[in-house]
């Protein structure tokens, strides 16, 4: 497995980054809990055994009174969590009274087990500018050996229209995920659902000539996919990873399946889980399906130089269709390893 720090090094000697095709080490889902809820914190241990990475929320959810002892929390847990564990701290926005110790005790109390800091409310590269000088600060502080990585929140109107920007502010620009809910308030969508589709945001058929009174059928469209289409396009042009967000209806396990599998079938490598019941749910949709894969081998076997037209099961395949196997498989075997 890949460290997800090796694309810094490239950089540091001026070479270009190389594209980081597959995730790094698995992240199909972050796992959100509230460092200041004694209960829910004592379940991380057993949490971070099944869920690929473990995220401290020091943000949104968090009371105002409760901000301090989230942060105390989180220092307290990444101190005491087995090290195999991975863990990222989402900390407060750059606008807020909390972030600037956020930062400082996450990366001076607990440098050396957070891997990243999540970054909420990201409006431009300048933001990634601030937290990353401030990181650079407080690492040489702590004396840590390893760089912490960001990962930004896309979830403002004036996010998404510097998302290219966002994503190659740094080097230490880890991912970008959804941020549906903060997202639809600030285009002024008009939903109260935190991502998901919306009965209402449908196309309807046109009127039947032969019979004009006939119900006409009409169907749910996602409303997230322009944006995580273009999320996606910023990401993967500059090497970090694209992420789907929350699903906040968590009862509705085939919405948040339905949902979690459009966005893996653009592209994202992972997303939120906001309840334990959807960790299952994004490492069944993240992990790619044995019957594609064992596809994808069959057509890299058949085409051994990738190049050529063949037909393989009655579909064509060419130099095009070999390189979508081998993102199949080599997401298959980074997630086997
Ligand atoms: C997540 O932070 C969201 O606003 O959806
Ligand atoms: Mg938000």
């Amino acid at each position: 497995m890949r460290n997800p720090r090796d694309f810094l090094k490239p950089l540091a000697n001026g070479a270009p980054a190389p594209l980081l095709d597959v995730p790094a080490t698995p992240s199909r889902m972050i796992h959100f809990f509230d460092p200041s809820n004694e209960k829910m914190a004592a379940k991380v241990p057993d949490i971070a055994q099944k869920a690929d990475v473990v995220l401290g929320n020091l943000e949104d959810g968090v009371p105002a009174d409760r901000k301090e002892a989230a942060r105390a929390g989180l220092v307290s847990i990444a101190n005491s969590l087995d090290p195999s564990a991975t863990l990222w701290t989402r900390v407060n926005s750059l606008e807020s009274p909390w972030v600037l110790d956020d930062i400082t005790a996450a990366v001076l109390e607990a440098g050396d087990k957070i891997d990243v800091i999540m970054l909420p409310k990201v409006e431009g590269p300048w933001d990634i500018h601030y937290a990353d000088r401030l990181i650079a600060q407080l690492e040489a502080k702590a004396g840590l050996d390893r760089p912490i990585l960001i990962h930004a929140i896309l979830e403002t109107a004036l996010g998404m229209a510097n998302v290219e920007e966002i994503a190659s502010a740094s080097p230490r620009m880890q991912g970008i995920s959804l941020g549906p809910a903060d997202l639809a308030a600030s285009r002024r969508m008009k939903t109260t659902r935190v991502g998901g589709g919306h009965p209402g945001y449908r196309v309807i058929d046109d009127p039947d000539p032969a019979n004009p009174e006939a119900p006409r059928a009409t169907a749910q469209q996602d409303p997230w996919h322009y944006t995580l289409a273009r999320m996606v396009d910023a990401c993967t042009a500059t090497g970090i990873l694209p992420y789907y967000g929350p699903y906040g209806d968590i009862k509705d396990v085939d919405g948040c399946e339905a949902q979690f599998r459009a966005a893996f079938l653009l592209g994202c490598v992972g997303t939120w889980s906001l309840h334990p019941v959807q960790i299952g749910i994004a490492k069944k949709v993240f992990s790619p399906d044995p019957d594609e894969v064992a596809f994808a081998k069959k057509v890299i076997e058949a085409i051994p130089d990738g190049r050529g037209v063949h037909m393989i099961d009655g579909k064509m395949q060419d130099d095009a269709t070999w390189k979508q196997a081998q993102v199949m498989v080599t997401l298959a075997r980074s997630l086997a390893e």
